[in-house]
């Protein structure tokens, strides 16, 4: 065998196999090669384009931004379309929406009873605070919830991705109490875009789309028995808040700001003059495996072994 037609060479990259390897990746490999070989030919791509691709993946995944392009091209959203397809099809309902969870979590903040500050005693901006329940779908509350958050920094950077943070700045755990109740001072973060001159940034301009996602802060709630939550609340009046680079903002996760809201009661917060708060419950599923309980995220999931 020496001379092939492109029918011919995708089969055989199809169907070679000494071993019975994996069956899902033999299958999904299948599928993404035969629609690249069909996209080469009926859109006649150039070997020039092909390698200057190749070229481009290999300086995306050193940068480190495979995580923004898939936020990016719709694809963390669409997981979570699908998770609430399948749920909606379970009959499971209610809730806190689901939002993506982005490429910046980082697992092991330092953990809090109750209450704690982000800002790390240096105040920045607006004092905001942030404080709720955690409840189940029968509005009883979660104790000992583990309540994960994590947001950027004033110029919208992420500690240990953006130089000159300390390590877990603006990220911490607080656990519930028996009312399931927490809550956190920080200042109010502002929206942040792709790092310009980069990958994520190169194809974006190739696209004529702009990489702004809209202010928010990051949570992973997480409980026995409970079924793990994913979300990000949205500050209100933000440009791009409907208008998000990665999709990702949703009904009923735009939280209300309340101005000028009384100090008294909050002096544990380091708070002595008036401040912004936020009020946020998150209501969150019974698990129905303990697989959905896991306090895991996304690449935890897949690089722990079950
Ligand atoms: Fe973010």
């Amino acid at each position: 065998m020496s001379e092939l037609t492109q029918a011919q060479l995708l089969e055989l990259v199809n169907t070679k196999k000494i071993a019975p390897g994996n069956a899902r990746v033999r299958q999904l490999t299948e599928r993404i090669v035969t629609d690249l070989f069909k996209t080469i030919d009926e859109l006649d791509v150039t070997p020039d384009e092909f390698w200057a691709a190749a070229g481009w993946l290999t300086r995306l995944g050193a940068a480190g931004q495979t995580g923004l392009i898939t936020a990016g091209l719709g694809f963390d959203r669409l997981l979570d379309i699908r998770a609430d397809e399948a749920d909606a099809k379970a009959g499971r309902a209610g809730g806190t929406p689901r939002a993506i969870e982005g490429p910046l979590f980082v697992a092991g903040a330092p953990m809090s009873q109750v209450e704690v500050r982000l800002d790390e005693g240096e105040p920045k901006g607006e004092v905001f605070v942030m404080e709720g329940q955690v409840l189940d779908l029968n509005g009883q509350p979660v104790p000992h919830a583990s309540v994960d958050v994590w947001h950027a920094n004033e110029v919208g950077g992420y500690s240990h991705f953006f130089p000159g943070m300390k390590p877990y700045e603006l990220r911490r755990r607080i656990e519930t109490d028996a009312k399931g109740q927490y809550r956190f001072r920080s200042f109010l973060p502002p929206g942040y875009a792709i790092p310009p001159n980069s990958p994520t940034s190169e194809l974006f301009e190739a696209l004529g789309r702009h990489g702004n996602r809209p202010a928010h802060i990051h949570f992973l709630v997480a409980a026995p028995g409970m079924r793990t939550l994913t979300t990000q609340v949205n500050i209100p009046g933000d440009t791009y808040i409907d208008d998000d680079f990665a999709f990702a903002t949703r009904d009923g996760l735009i939280v209300a700001l309340e101005k000028n809201v009384a100090p008294a009661g909050y002096e544990s917060l380091g708070i002595s003059a008036p401040f912004t708060r936020t009020k946020f419950n998150f209501v969150m599923q019974n698990a129905a495996s303990a697989d959905e309980a896991l306090p895991l995220t996304r690449m935890e999931r897949v690089s722990t072994p079950a």
